[in-house]
């Protein structure tokens, strides 16, 4: 579906990190954790190429969506100048999310920078299904760190920095190593290198990844984000078949 979806808010809420809030219809449809969104994020030419964000927050009631992006690029730049009462064109929601039902106690959420906001409507719906949510979150440093307080209204939270400036000096794998195995199933979201060192390091959990990897059109037609596969074809589309796969399903 597409919808010029109004801007209520938009805030910056760490190291190039901006928080947007958008309203509209659309958000009706926004009932699996781990979709996302694909903004065009202008007019020109030069913003042919929508961008895709994860949806972190659904508030139903509201008709409202919440997405943290970083502003990195053009793109991402040109969306950050947005102000409340802007609209925006929106194409959501797309992809294969989490699936929830896979947990039956206690969750282990892992999330790496950027790869953290999916996670978040992700622990909302799993406390609300009765299953216990631990986070573990890792960012560079504390200048990048955000929705600390937020993930641990929903449960225990430990954070990772590499440079050591908040939690555990390193990387979520050093905190997951120190951490006592009670959980069923993992859930993560980050780095393909992040995604990599989570699998080795939790072989006899069953778990679900996320992938934000580079996309095009979003929809499955120009083929921008295939990922080998072992499966029949040998590939999957990133945008179409995930983001969210099975846990080894990719030959990362
Ligand atoms: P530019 O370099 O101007 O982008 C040029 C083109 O390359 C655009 O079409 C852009 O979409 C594409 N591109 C560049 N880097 C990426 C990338 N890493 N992934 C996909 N496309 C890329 N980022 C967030 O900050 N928050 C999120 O919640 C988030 N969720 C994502 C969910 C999914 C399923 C995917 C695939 C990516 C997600 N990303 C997220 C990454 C985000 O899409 C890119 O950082 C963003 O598109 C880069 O655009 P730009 O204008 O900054 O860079
Ligand atoms: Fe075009 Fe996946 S982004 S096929």
């Amino acid at each position: 579906m597409q919808e010029e979806m109004r801007v209520v808010k938009q805030t910056s809420i760490a190291r190039n990190i901006f928080e947007i809030v958008l309203q509209g219809d659309i958000t009706k449809n926004m009932t699996t954790p781990g979709q996302f969104v694909h903004i065009r994020v202008g007019n020109s030419s030069e913003f042919m190429l929508r961008r895709p964000i994860s949806i972190c927050s659904v508030d139903q009631q509201a008709q409202t969506l919440t997405c943290l992006y970083r502003a990195e690029g053009k793109g991402t730049m040109q969306l950050s100048q947005l102000k409340s009462g802007d609209t925006v064109d929106i194409l959501a929601p797309l992809g294969n999310g989490f699936p929830v039902e896979a947990a039956q106690k206690t969750a282990l959420l892992i999330g790496g920078g950027i790869g953290v906001p999916p996670l978040y409507e992700l622990s909302k719906q799993l406390n609300a299904r009765g299953i216990k949510t631990i986070h573990v979150l890792g960012f560079q440093s504390a200048e990048d760190m955000f929705y600390i307080d937020a993930f641990e209204t929903l449960g225990t939270t430990h954070v990772a920095t590499v440079d050591g400036t908040y939690g555990t000096k390193g990387f979520v794998t050093d905190v997951i190593q120190a951490l006592p195995v009670d959980y069923d199933t993992f859930y993560t979201c980050g780095p393909i290198v992040m995604i990599k060192a989570i699998q080795e390091t939790l072989p006899n959990t069953p778990g679900y990844v996320s992938l934000e990897e580079r996309m095009g059109c979003g929809i499955g037609a120009c083929y921008a984000c295939v990922c080998e596969a072992d499966n029949e074809d040998g590939y999957v589309k990133i945008c179409t078949d995930g983001p969210v796969f099975e846990k080894g399903a990719l030959a990362l």
